[in-house]
């Protein structure tokens, strides 16, 4: 597995990164990726909060020391995406503010996306936390938006009929389902419980579900992901089941290993939980169970 990292300390072509993992620190391997090469930012930097990932923390600031913190790096990707690119950056509540203005600086804010992540963290004086939010920006005014690539499945609650038949609802084994435009409110997409086959041991992992919401509609095949935060891999992993290229970046040696080894997963098993049938099915319609 650490044959396969990269480590940089010059300028390089995208071929000799594509698909590869870069075990290092962000702004470090930024300044040596290659020009106007990216389709897709995808940003899962650690939230304004006192945080350990493996032993090294990630001290919280105040909200314009996160913002000054993003802008360092986020500045930096503005060459290498391309003119159509998109880009999507992850933070929760405290940060959200922080990320809006830091994004705004170089890109066009088109939405904020918050996700019900179903497990709260418990509070006892406050209303449990339990979403996240997704800030989407564009380079641009020309971007990709696959909207029929990420339609929601949907149980109908009441069945309508029109002249005995159904009305935008088909009856299947599972139950009735209508097929529903995605929207900024996602309900749908559940963290990586330790029971999914997708778990791994990182704190802060990100449900594959969720990756193949943004890079279904925001990429097309043969596309290229950047994330300078990769954590346990997710998003290489589905970039890989999708048929699109990555470049990944994180600073762990131990979280570049299990990104590593999620990837050569990814090649014998290409499911998606709760993606099926080209379309995302509500939450908990399919379990899936680790072996
Ligand atoms: C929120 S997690 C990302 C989780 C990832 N999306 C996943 O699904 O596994 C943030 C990651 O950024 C890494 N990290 C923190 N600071 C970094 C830096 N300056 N450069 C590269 N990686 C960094 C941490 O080690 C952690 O794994």
């Amino acid at each position: 597995m650490r044959k396969r990292l990269v480590r940089l300390s010059a300028q390089v072509p995208l071929k000799a990164v594509r698909d590869r993992t870069i075990c290092q620190d962000a702004p470090a391997a930024l300044q040596y990726l290659p020009d106007n090469s990216f389709d897709l930012l995808f940003a899962d930097p650690p939230y304004n909060l006192s945080k350990a990932f493996n032993g090294r923390r990630f001290q919280s600031l105040t909200l314009e020391g996160y913002e000054e913190w993003l802008d360092r790096w986020l500045g930096q990707t503005v060459r290498l995406l391309k003119p159509d690119a998109s880009v999507y950056i992850c933070g929760d509540w405290r940060s959200s503010a922080a990320i809006h203005r830091a994004g705004s600086k170089y890109f066009q804010a088109r939405n904020r996306i918050t996700w019900e992540r179903e497990k709260g963290r418990g509070a006892r004086a406050n209303w449990k936390n339990c979403s996240e939010d997704i800030w989407f920006f564009t380079v641009s005014d020309t971007y990709t938006f696959n909207t029929e690539a990420v339609m929601l499945k949907r149980r109908v609650l009441a069945p309508y009929t029109e002249n005995g038949q159904p009305k935008k609802w088909q009856a299947e084994e599972a139950g009735r389902f209508r097929l529903t435009h995605p929207s900024n409110l996602w309900t749908d997409v559940t963290v990586p419980f330790w029971s999914m086959p997708e778990n791994t041991s990182h704190p802060t992992q990100k449900p594959e579900k969720l990756l193949a919401k943004i890079i279904l509609a925001s990429t097309s095949a043969g596309d290229v992901i950047l994330d300078p935060f990769a954590g346990s891999g997710t998003t290489a992993v589905v970039a890989r089941k999708l048929q699109r290229h990555h470049v990944s970046i994180e600073r762990d040696k131990h979280y570049c290993c299990l990104a590593e080894k999620r990837l050569e997963q990814a090649a014998r098993e290409p499911a998606i939980q709760g993606y099926a049938g080209g379309v995302f099915w509500e939450r908990n319609t399919f379990r899936q169970m680790k072996k």
